[in-house]
């Protein structure tokens, strides 16, 4: 069998990993071919692919991005593209595909599964927001990254006696935020799934300083005020219709100033969560996905999708990974209230 492979949407840590899986179980285990697509649904749009096999994946483990590259091309925005996948998928001689990637990626998958391609996925995302699973690689680097981040600004805030705002990604699902604020002792934790006082946080800011800290506040980029809408950053749209965010942080700091009379800044982490090398952890689930992915190829599981449920990789229906968002259920958010102010 000749197997292509892509990695959709942003990048993040552990994609290397589970392609040098698939690799190898493939080569060692099945006697497969391999053939990597180039910058996501763009490589089997346009013919853009480079051989891969068990030498062009060594060394891989450690590495972040990904060395197939990635893009947020939407084949079904474009007229005639999931023909010319068709086409291009048959003059490769390719016999399965094993599309890596979030919500937008896995969401095209679907589809061509259900227009006759034979497709596996296997799900990626830092924010952890894919539904079916219980945890996606390169959430836990990112979780890693963000409380690093705070542990620093912890020591800096207090010396100046400044709030310091950290803001982290999470479009729709506040996970890194509470986690990363969770574990780095945050004095308020914002995420999208529980609009925000400000009158509140304010409350909670002025109150930390009664104990001489300095207020640290994790905000997911998503997090909106209860009054108002969120806060984008020029109003442009990708392929996949989302806009882009970032200025929560920078809104908040200017009305914690304004209201409490105390200095505020942010930190803006961005795409530093999503680089460099994956956890331990990640290293591992992202292999494990890889293993069970080219093996249910093997096994002709076409339209499923691999996923963590409590220790086991099990298959799921393409489909269910991206019917709903995971979001943060409003009782673990209840649980970190207790450490606010
Ligand atoms: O991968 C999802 C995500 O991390 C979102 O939280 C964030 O809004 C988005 O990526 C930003 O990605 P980019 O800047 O690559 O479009």
């Amino acid at each position: 069998m000749r197997v292509g492979v892509l990695t959709g949407g942003g990048d993040c840590p552990g994609l290397n990993a589970v392609i040098r899986a698939i690799v190898r179980k493939g080569v060692k285990e099945y006697g497969y071919e391999f053939i990597g697509f180039r910058d996501g649904w763009k490589g089997p749009l346009e013919g853009l692919s480079i051989p891969l096999d068990i030498e062009r994946t060594r060394g891989l483990l450690p590495r972040g991005g990904t060395i197939l590259g990635s893009s947020r091309t939407n084949p079904f925005a474009i007229e005639g593209g999931v023909e010319q996948i068709k086409k291009n998928l048959q003059a490769q001689g390719i016999d399965a595909l094993i599309a890596i990637g979030g919500e937008d990626t896995l969401g095209v998958a679907t589809k061509l599964h259900s227009l006759g391609v034979k497709v596996i996925g296997v799900p990626k995302t830092i924010d952890n927001d894919l539904n079916a699973t219980d945890y996606t690689f390169g959430f836990d680097t990112a979780v890693n990254i963000a409380v690093e981040a705070i542990d620093r600004l912890h020591t800096t805030a207090e010396s100046h006696h400044r709030t310091l705002i950290v803001e982290v990604m999470g479009r729709h699902a506040g996970w890194i935020a509470l986690h990363s604020g969770l574990a780095g002792g945050a004095s308020c934790i914002l995420i999208p799934e529980a609009p925000f006082s400000i009158e509140k946080v304010c409350e909670y800011v002025e109150s930390r300083y009664t104990y001489n800290y300095a207020p640290i506040i994790v905000v997911a980029e998503g997090a909106l005020p209860q009054e108002g809408s969120a806060i984008t950053k020029d109003g442009t749209l990708d392929a996949f219709g989302h806009v882009k965010l970032s200025g929560i942080g920078e809104w908040l700091a200017q009305e914690i100033e304004k209201r409490t009379g105390k200095e505020a800044r942010v930190s803006v982490l961005g795409h530093i969560q999503r680089g460099g090398t994956p956890t331990a952890f990640d290293r591992v689930l992202a292999t494990r996905f890889g293993l069970h992915a080219i093996t249910a190829a093997h096994d002709g599981a076409w339209g499923s999708m691999v996923a963590l449920q409590s220790t086991h990789i099990v298959r799921v229906p393409l489909a269910s990974a991206t019917e709903k968002l995971k979001l943060v259920d409003p009782a673990l958010y209840a649980e970190s209230e207790i450490f606010f102010g």
